[in-house]
């Protein structure tokens, strides 16, 4: 294409047809090469079939241990291996005839999220996507496919990014699980990248932090697990002018919160978190920032685990995108905290009321995208199957706007 625009300030006539022809030529192999859909080039791969939260439901320590410890700024205890055999034990399905002609497609993660290394296995067993190769390895900077950025470990002046020029083809992406408020802006970030990954619905890959999946004949057969205490909250990041703040001062007029975490000098590690969570009929989901799409393992973990979510968030109309309407409770259900606190009193009274906070559990389970991995792993996927020139939007109307 810059051929014909270098060439075409004095070509003759037929200089013109035959580069004209030969534009459409190419635009033809393209066509073929890239843009014929995926569906004939490899098997279809279904979106949610990513790595589940592993063992009983009542036992997902480590699993959840790095997202609560980063969300939440706990300790863990647990021990962080569990992902290892699950990406490399497994055997991956036999690779059909077209993914064995298509060379692998290379996603380079230039950064670790928070400085922290995650494990990048073959996409193939951890999230049944294959033809992806996930590397750390910048020496490969000019053979990837796209080069993922994490937001937050970008610094201001972008001296981190990468200096070498940039492969035609190749994609990069904006990659942020935070929320707008929990994250800052950056003018410079503006005509950088191709594609945008976060919760966000509207992103170009978006990976929520947690999704409800089928439940198998197993799975099906549940009891809710026993409790002991009525509602509890585990915060860290307390500070008294988020809303969740408020309506939790109010709430705990008119009932007891079992309340833990570094601001009621209360710590606790990750096994004790999960088991106060699950020994609770109903846990405070509340979100540190109001955003559309933003609920975090705060909603995941419990509906994981067995606990009714009593969240502050976005809208119920928005949460009931994300799960069905019965799996929660809603503060702006009650006109007050005061209702709120009556209705909690009311459901402890009255197990065939509570028990259908589960009926969603006969069918679906909650799980929870492994941090990092399943989102390398989508992102992976999506440029391996969408190989079109593309744009990011303007990142900073689009997210800060
Ligand atoms: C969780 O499972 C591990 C083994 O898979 C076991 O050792 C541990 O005791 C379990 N923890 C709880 C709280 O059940
Ligand atoms: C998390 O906790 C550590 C140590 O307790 C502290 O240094 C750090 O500032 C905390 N981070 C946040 C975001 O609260
Ligand atoms: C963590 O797990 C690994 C492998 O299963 C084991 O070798 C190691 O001793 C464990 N560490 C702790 C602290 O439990
Ligand atoms: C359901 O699980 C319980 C124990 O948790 C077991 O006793 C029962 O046989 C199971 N029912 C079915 C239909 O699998
Ligand atoms: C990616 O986006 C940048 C601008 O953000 C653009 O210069 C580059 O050509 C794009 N590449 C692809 C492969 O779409």
């Amino acid at each position: 294409m810059s051929t014909y625009k270098m060439t075409s300030t004095t070509p003759s006539k037929t200089t013109r047809s035959i580069i004209i022809a030969l534009f459409l030529l190419a635009c033809f192999i393209f066509y073929l090469f890239y843009l014929t859909p995926p569906e004939f080039k490899y098997s279809t791969i279904n979106l949610f079939k990513c790595p589940a939260a592993q063992g009983p439901v009542n036992n997902i320590s480590t699993k959840t241990c790095l997202s609560v410890l980063k969300m939440q700024n706990l300790t863990c205890t647990g021990n962080i291996t569990v992902d290892k055999p699950l990406m490399t034990t497994s055997a991956s399905k036999p690779l059909t005839t077209a993914e064995k002609e298509e060379p692998d497609t290379i996603l380079l993660i230039w950064m670790w999220p928070f400085g922290v290394g995650f494990g990048l296995g073959p996409c193939s067993s951890a999230s049944n996507i294959h033809g992806c190769r996930l590397t750390d390895d910048r020496s490969l900077f000019n053979q990837a496919h796209g080069v993922m950025f994490h937001h937050r470990d970008i610094s201001r002046d972008l001296s981190n990014m990468p200096k070498l020029p940039r492969p035609a083809t190749q994609k990069w992406i904006w990659w942020n699980m935070e929320s707008p408020s929990n994250s800052a802006s950056n003018p410079q970030l503006k005509d950088l990248f191709n594609l945008t990954s976060s919760y966000r619905r509207d992103s170009d890959i978006p990976v929520p932090y947690g999704w409800l999946s089928e439940a198998t004949e197993k799975e099906k057969n549940y009891t809710i697990p026993k409790k002991d205490k009525l509602i509890c909250w585990v915060v860290s990041n307390y500070n008294p002018n988020f809303r969740r703040s408020q309506y939790f001062t109010e709430l705990s007029k008119y009932i007891t919160v079992d309340v833990h975490g570094r601001h009621f000098n209360k710590k606790i590690n990750n096994d004790d978190y999960l088991n106060l969570m699950t020994s609770c009929k109903f846990y405070l989901s509340f979100e540190n920032s109001i955003h559309k799409d933003y609920m975090t393992e705060k909603l995941f973990n419990p509906l994981a685990i067995g606990t009714v979510p009593v969240v502050i968030g976005p809208s119920r109309e928005n949460y009931e995108q994300f799960i069905p309407s019965e799996a929660f409770i809603h503060v702006d259900d009650f006109p007050s905290p005061k209702e709120l606190a009556d209705h909690l009193k009311l459901m402890d009274q009255n197990d065939e009321l509570y028990r259908q906070y589960f009926t969603w559990r006969e069918h679906f389970v909650s799980k929870g995208a492994s941090f990092g991995l399943d989102h390398a792993c989508r992102i992976c996927d999506h440029i391996r199957r969408n190989k079109h020139y593309k744009v990011a939007k303007d990142i900073n109307s689009w997210y800060w706007g």
